[in-house]
């Protein structure tokens, strides 16, 4: 089975996007993985971060020019992430993809809705959560899980929405600490990046 990977984030190989196609990769075990629009394929995974509620501009350029190139049928899945907490937030635009399938003949599958993409930065907690199944990824690791199985058999499946499993407030505090971390980096203060224009 041929599955095309489609990362529409403009970070590419930097961002969560990338690190989350990376763990459907393993999760799809017999696949024949391929990177872009070009190769024919079975089954269509499209990536993306949650751009302004929607789909980042570069992407949507994309699906437009693909359009009318893809095989009638083909069936294709949704993986979005977003900054916010809530993995509904990326609901918007999930049925924004699932109306371009429409206009372009393609079959839905399943749309997943990370929220709080931000705690994927690092690699080996992903990994660990991959190993364990448990804490604060056990949710993400559910619904990635419930993706692969339903690329695997060729079929559709319900949408998912995911938070971490940690307390909202607690995800907020830690964004903002990583936030002001930043910031210094970059030689701003914290009265500066509160400025207002
Ligand atoms: C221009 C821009 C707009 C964004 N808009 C939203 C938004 O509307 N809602 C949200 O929850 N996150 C928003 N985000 C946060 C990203 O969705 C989030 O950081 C995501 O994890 C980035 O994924 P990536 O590293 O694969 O690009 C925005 C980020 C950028 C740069």
């Amino acid at each position: 089975m041929r599955v095309a990977f489609v990362n529409g984030s403009p970070r590419k190989e930097q961002g969560i996007t990338a690190r989350l196609l990376r763990v459907m990769e393993e999760r799809l075990p017999g696949c024949e993985i391929t990177r872009g629009w070009e190769e024919p394929c079975d089954a269509l995974l499209i990536a993306f971060p949650l751009y302004v509620d929607g789909i980042p501009s570069n992407l949507l350029r994309e699906l437009i020019a693909h359009e009318h190139s893809l095989k009638p049928g083909t069936r294709v899945y949704a993986l979005v992430n977003n900054g916010f907490y809530e993995g509904e937030q990326n609901a918007g635009a999930i049925s924004m993809l699932r109306n371009w399938c429409e206009r372009a003949g393609l079959v839905w599958g399943q749309g997943i809705g990370v929220g709080a993409g931000e705690i994927l930065k690092r690699e080996p907690i992903m990994a660990m959560a991959t190993v364990v199944a448990r804490g604060p990824l056990k949710k993400y690791n559910a619904a990635l899980n419930s993706l692969a199985g339903h690329i695997l058999a060729g079929e559709g499946g319900e949408d998912i929405y995911t938070n971490p499993g940690m307390p909202r407030a607690m995800y907020i505090f830690g964004g903002n600490i990583s936030f002001r971390a930043a910031a210094k980096k970059n030689g701003l203060s914290k009265r500066e990046i509160k400025h207002r224009l």
